[in-house]
């Protein structure tokens, strides 16, 4: 295809003219849809018109999706390698390269004897305890590695690759930049700064000699009773498709230039394939009812430019489609995924997927690996699921021909990113020699942190903003209070250090700011004063009282709701209008992970600011909300709202472009003090 031909005229690592190359070339491939693959012509007429009839029936067929362009090509003589790497291996090799396991259920012996394919971290999972050090990391990717290069066959040894849920930093662990969840990062509407914090995540991922982040989610969240929703960037896909393109060339590089998959690269994964932000009711890992054209009109679009950027794995939804598993979805996986789009790196499953697959357990699915999931995450029944394969594979369950090709994907990827060298060799770079491994300054640098306190300040919302009274004047007392107000575990929210995101301190963010501690920061320049508080108790009367409350953390289904409402909603309300009885100005900053029907506490309150779940920057938001010594604003609010805001708690879905859209702030809302 002619895609970019007349592009890269300008500099080469330019990110716009990548991106405008890139964009255009994506436009120009919906022109063309003269390469769809036909899988079903191996069946009867007869039986296909009827099969075909049945998918249509089901909303499914109803489209020919077209071909997602990636600028990475394959490449006839790394193919050649490849080839003669999976000749090379047995079987029961081949079985181990598809499965990945989590650091906690296995053993660098049994990586060795099973030759496993790759490790996974979950969310809250280190490689010994909460608080491991950098050298704890990488002395953990060593140990994996030295298993996976073990062949006592002599055979190609095929390297691990390790990958963890770098999904706002690399949050699982302890030190590092926390940036705003992709929620806050939706309303900064800035690609260029996603594209730099790709590239500081996947520096801090590489810090840990981790090479595989599970990063971007382009999800395009629909129903905010979704506990995911804050995992979205947006309800409106042409947001998302913009920073999928963005986020995946700040972590891989630039797949035009110099720094593709170079040393503080790492591999990204578009997640979750697809529709997971389309689930019924909000409901995780639900049922997405919708017409095909719907989903791939709003919840593909980004793995479109996700592609275009050059992502080298997708990862399976746990959501059904109308009804069918997407785990276990032929159709979606195979033809629409990798015949249609024509994405040739590898699918990987989640986290025992295949599993809810009707037939299947964690330890036994045919049915998922000729879908066409290409490497399972199965965390504990690894075992299990490895005989199984086996025996599934000489049974005839699954094709040889369908191991070859998964395998043949899986290695493809560990090449192109350098996992494997150029000729196949295999006892490359150990994780400790690679050179960002083991630097423990460049974790939470104070550069990387500049960067997140930047998308904290485009992150932040007005709303309202009565009287002007912000930004707050340095002549001002400042009342800082709120159960987010000095609490870094709150102002994160999920996937931070633990999986939920719970049981967590300020102590386990070294280096973060909490909200109170950036008005310090800032208040000692500007001699306001400033006082921390609890509730409405303040020791010194203020003028202004900046209270700070929201959503406690949640992670994935543990995030579910029956509706919009805020459960805090009561408390916080006591303790504003208690400051308002005593003629104290009160300022809301509201961190949850989607718009909440807050309407007494907007009212009530004299301003008030979405904050979303910024992260470990708490100093963003004080730099926003206060003036200089001359009254004037130090930085202006950018953030526009990525998602609708509800009147009420059950006005859900609500998304613009519905033909009764009604919302409190529609889409792209914003106030600023101009
Ligand atoms: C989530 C994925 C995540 C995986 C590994 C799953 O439960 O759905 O987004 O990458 O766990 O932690
Ligand atoms: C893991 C997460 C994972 C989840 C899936 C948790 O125990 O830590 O990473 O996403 O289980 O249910």
């Amino acid at each position: 295809m002619k895609f970019c031909a007349f592009g890269f005229a300008g500099p080469k690592n330019s990110f716009s003219t990548l991106c405008l190359c890139l964009i255009a070339g994506f436009y120009s491939i919906f022109a063309s849809s003269d390469n769809s693959v036909d899988a079903a012509t191996q069946i009867p007429p007869e039986a296909q018109t009827e099969i075909i009839a049945g998918l249509e029936q089901r909303g499914i067929r109803q489209i020919k999706w077209p071909r997602a362009e990636s600028p990475i090509k394959p490449d006839p003589e790394m193919e050649k390698v490849i080839a003669d790497l999976v000749s090379n291996m047995t079987l029961k090799e081949k079985v181990g390269q598809m499965l990945q396991a989590e650091i906690k259920n296995i053993s660098p012996d049994e990586i060795k004897k099973y030759h496993i394919g790759s490790v996974l971290s979950g969310g809250g999972s280190y490689p010994k305890e909460k608080g491991d050090s950098v050298i704890d990391w990488v002395a953990a990717a060593d140990r994996f590695y030295q298993g996976s290069i073990e062949n006592p066959k002599k055979r190609a040894a095929i390297p691990i690759v390790w990958g963890i849920d770098a999904v706002h930093g690399h949050n699982n662990v302890r030190g590092a930049t926390i940036f705003p969840h992709n929620i806050g990062l939706g309303a900064a509407r800035n690609p260029q700064l996603i594209k730099l914090i790709g590239e500081v995540t996947a520096r801090e991922v590489a810090v840990t000699g981790i090479r595989w982040t599970f990063a971007p989610t382009v999800a395009v969240a629909r129903d905010e009773r979704w506990g995911r929703t804050y995992e979205s960037y947006s309800e409106d896909p042409e947001l998302v498709k913009d920073y999928a393109l963005a986020m995946v060339v700040g972590l891989q590089g630039n797949p035009m230039g110099d720094d593709f998959f170079a040393a503080d690269k790492v591999i990204a994964t578009a997640k979750h394939f697809v529709g997971d932000g389309g689930t019924y009711r909000g409901k995780d890992q639900g049922d997405t009812r919708l017409s095909e054209k719907e989903l791939f009109e709003i919840h593909a679009q980004g793995y479109y430019t996700a592609i275009a950027a050059g992502v080298q794995t997708i990862m399976a939804s746990f959501n059904s489609w109308n009804a069918y598993k997407l785990h276990g979805s032929h159709y979606m996986l195979t033809e629409v995924l990798k015949e249609q789009m024509g994405f040739d790196g590898f699918v990987v499953g989640d986290w025992n997927g295949h599993g809810q697959i009707p037939g299947c357990s964690d330890g036994s699915c045919a049915q998922a690996f000729n879908a066409g999931v290409d490497m399972m995450m199965v965390p504990v029944d690894w075992r299990d699921l490895h005989r199984n394969t086996l025996r599934q594979v000489k049974k005839g369950q699954i094709s040889e021909e369908r191991v070859n090709d998964a395998v043949t994907r899986i290695l493809r990827v560990k090449m192109r990113a350098g996992i494997i060298g150029p000729n196949g060799e295999v006892d490359t770079l150990r994780p400790a020699k690679q050179k960002y491994a083991g630097q423990s300054a460049i974790l939470g640098h104070p550069k990387h942190r500049a960067v997140a306190e930047q998308a904290v300040r485009e992150s932040l919302v007005l709303l309202k903003n009565d009287d002007n009274v912000l930004p707050i004047q340095p002549n001002q007392k400042v009342f800082v209070t709120g159960s987010h107000a000095n609490n870094i575990a709150n102002q994160s929210g999920g996937w931070s250090v633990t999986w939920q995101g719970t049981e967590n301190t300020n102590a386990d963010f070294p280096g973060a700011t909490s909200v109170f501690a950036g008005f310090e920061k800032v208040t000692g320049q500007f001699q306001q004063s400033i006082e921390l508080g609890s509730n409405h108790n303040y020791k010194d009367r203020p003028d202004v009282a900046v209270v700070v409350f929201g959503e406690n953390p949640y992670a994935e289904f543990e995030g579910d709701q029956k509706d919009l409402s805020y459960s805090g909603e009561k408390e916080n309300l006591k303790i504003i209008q208690k400051l308002k009885d005593q003629g104290i100005k009160v300022v809301s900053v509201f961190m949850s992970g989607r718009p909440m029907a807050v309407n007494s506490l907007i009212n009530v309150s004299d301003a008030f600011v979405a904050a979303w779940l910024p992260g470990s920057e708490g100093q963003g938001v004080a730099q926003v909300l206060s003036a200089d010594q001359n009254g004037k604003s130090l930085y202006d609010f950018k953030g526009k709202l990525s998602f609708s805001w509800p009147r009420n708690a059950d006005q859900v879905p609500m998304n613009i472009g519905d033909d009764d859209y009604d919302p409190l702030y529609p889409y792209g809302f914003g106030l600023t003090y101009k």
